[in-house]
């Protein structure tokens, strides 16, 4: 029996190694995590992270061939495949900070591997990493090896969270990316028999180390860089009167551009997407290659003004200040489907309204109160280091409460900021909503889900993204 070890029982770790070992009754899987409390809820009925069809997967396989643990060095000894899912946080001090990837997790995860084998291993990046980790990796475990040998391969993950297991069950491509030796070639496609047990052979690509390391921050940066060009649009869309989903639909149509993510919204957020290309622009700074590096940063660049645009909009519509009045957030994930609210966009909204000494009153059908408290007093780019590793205590932002009902946080609110997509915020009685709201009563749609002719009717003054503002919102212009 294959056995596989995956280091790093996270949002991208756990759904890939529970899809593995469903569709490969034959091989043992073990999800290992330095977290205690994460293991304990891959093990309970309560699943550490929110993702459809998840729990059904997992209960299909745990304690079958599918097993959580913090056992880490006995799983790894006993693997033939290690895959490394581990933090890869932006480095927040030292050369690179702000940009470059922290591999702190990664080589300690190398070190642990060398430390503990005695038999030969091939070692799979699943973490995007920047381009040539593999070969420190490589380095790490050759120079601590003892005569055992490794094969490094890269194998990013293309999964998005909210569908995270049909990704996974029906994946566009699987890329494999290892050495151009004999012994490269046989750990691909050692590999390659893992997937070729549910994926299609022509979706299961092949190339060199570089190749796939990189294509995984490409293929990041693309994505990344047609919603900044489609929120781009949405802002010059408002200024002209044109229409955002109008544009994009057309736009859209030409085969060569294609109709997907292009829907204009209050900025893109994740785990990836900006720390990808914040490491993309780093690599082209390393390499001498300055104007690439400017490219790539403009799509950060717009995302920020499109965040920054969004609060700008709230507040001088509200005559210029929201100190003091109530304002209901109703979505912080930064997607719908998730509780994830890494780089959430709804982060940078709320702190731009608690600047302007707002009260928020936030509801989220998926995130706790103890996340949202802790994403509002963190430092940039601390989110992305274990629970039980982040530097600081966060302290409770007083002027923020979360409640379970969006009819509670909308009580007696000025304003409301739809910041994730949810389809619930879609059908709530926005009647009822109304009647309890302090007049004018404004709605802005940070991501064009609601009705906003309806909702004029009721009497809302209503602001949706990249599209003709009312007469009051063109009376009160936003300063940039
Ligand atoms: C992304 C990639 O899609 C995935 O392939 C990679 O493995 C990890 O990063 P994820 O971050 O989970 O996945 O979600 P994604 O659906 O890509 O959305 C990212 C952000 O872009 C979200 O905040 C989403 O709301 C926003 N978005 C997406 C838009 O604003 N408009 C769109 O049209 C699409
Ligand atoms: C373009 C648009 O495609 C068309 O829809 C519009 O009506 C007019 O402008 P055209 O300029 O005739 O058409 O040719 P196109 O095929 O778009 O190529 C434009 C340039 O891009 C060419 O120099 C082509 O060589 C270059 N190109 C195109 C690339 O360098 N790489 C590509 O992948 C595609
Ligand atoms: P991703 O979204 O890439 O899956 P996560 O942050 O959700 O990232 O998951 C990474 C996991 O890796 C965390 O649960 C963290 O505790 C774990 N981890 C980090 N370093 C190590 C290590 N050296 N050994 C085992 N687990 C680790």
């Amino acid at each position: 029996m294959v056995k596989i070890c995956c280091i790093g029982a996270g949002y991208v770790g756990g759904p890939t190694m529970a899809v593995i070992a469903l569709k490969c009754p034959s091989i043992e899987v073990a999800v290992v995590d330095i977290s205690v409390s994460r293991i304990t809820a891959w093990n309970s009925d309560q699943l550490p992270i929110y993702e459809p069809g998840l729990d059904d997967v997992v209960k299909q396989c745990r304690g079958k061939n599918l097993f959580f643990s913090t056992d880490v060095e006995k799983h790894v000894f006993e693997a033939d495949i290690v895959f490394v899912s581990v933090n890869t946080p932006t480095k927040t001090q030292g050369l690179g900070a702000g940009k470059a990837a922290d591999l702190t997790y990664w080589e300690s995860a190398a070190r642990m591997i060398a430390d503990v084998s005695k038999s030969d291993k091939i070692v799979v990046e699943k973490s995007t990493v920047p381009v040539k980790t593999a070969e420190a990796i490589e380095k790490i475990l050759t120079h601590n090896s003892k005569g055992i040998k490794f094969q490094i391969l890269s194998n990013p993950e293309f999964l998005a969270e909210g569908t995270a297991i049909k990704d996974l069950f029906n994946p566009d491509r699987v890329l494999i990316g290892g050495r151009e030796t004999p012994e490269g070639f046989t750990a691909v496609q050692t590999l390659k028999s893992v997937y070729a047990h549910w994926v299609p052979e022509e979706r299961i690509l092949t190339t060199n180390l570089w190749s796939a390391e990189l294509s995984k921050l490409a293929a990041n940066a693309f994505l990344a860089q047609r919603i900044s060009s489609v929120n781009a649009m949405s802002a010059l869309c408002e200024a002209t009167g044109a229409n955002i989903q109008q544009v994009a639909y057309s736009v859209g149509t030409d085969s060569r551009i294609g109709p997907k993510f292009l829907n204009a919204s209050v900025g893109f957020g994740g785990s990836c997407f900006q720390k990808d290309i914040l490491n993309l622009v780093y690599i082209c700074e390393c390499n001498g290659l300055p104007e690439v590096a400017e490219y790539w940063k403009q799509v950060i660049k717009i995302n920020d003004y499109q965040k920054s645009r969004f609060v700008n909009r709230v507040v001088a519509s509200m005559f210029n200040t929201v100190s003091n009045k109530k304002i209901a957030i109703l979505g912080f994930a930064f997607k719908k489907d998730t509780g994830d609210t890494r780089e959430t966009p709804a982060i940078d909204v709320c702190q731009g309204l608690l600047g302007d000494k707002a009260n928020l009153s936030i509801f989220d059908p998926q995130v706790t109160e103890d996340q949202i408290q802790r994403d509002l007093s963190m430092n940039k780019f601390d989110w992305d280091h274990p629970i039980h590793l982040q530097p600081t205590s966060p302290t409770t932002v007083k002027k923020v409460s979360v409640v379970w009902d969006a009819y509670e946080a909308t009580k007696d609110a000025h304003g409301i900021c739809i910041l994730t997509e949810w389809d619930e915020f879609k059908t709530l009685d926005y009647q009822k909503i109304y009647d309890n709201m302090q007049k004018p009563a404004f709605v802005f749609d940070g991501r064009n889900i609601v009705d906003a002719d309806k909702l004029r009717e009721i009497g809302f003054i209503v602001y949706s993204i990249g599209k003709q503002l009312d007469a009051w919102l063109k009376d009160m212009p936003a300063v940039a």
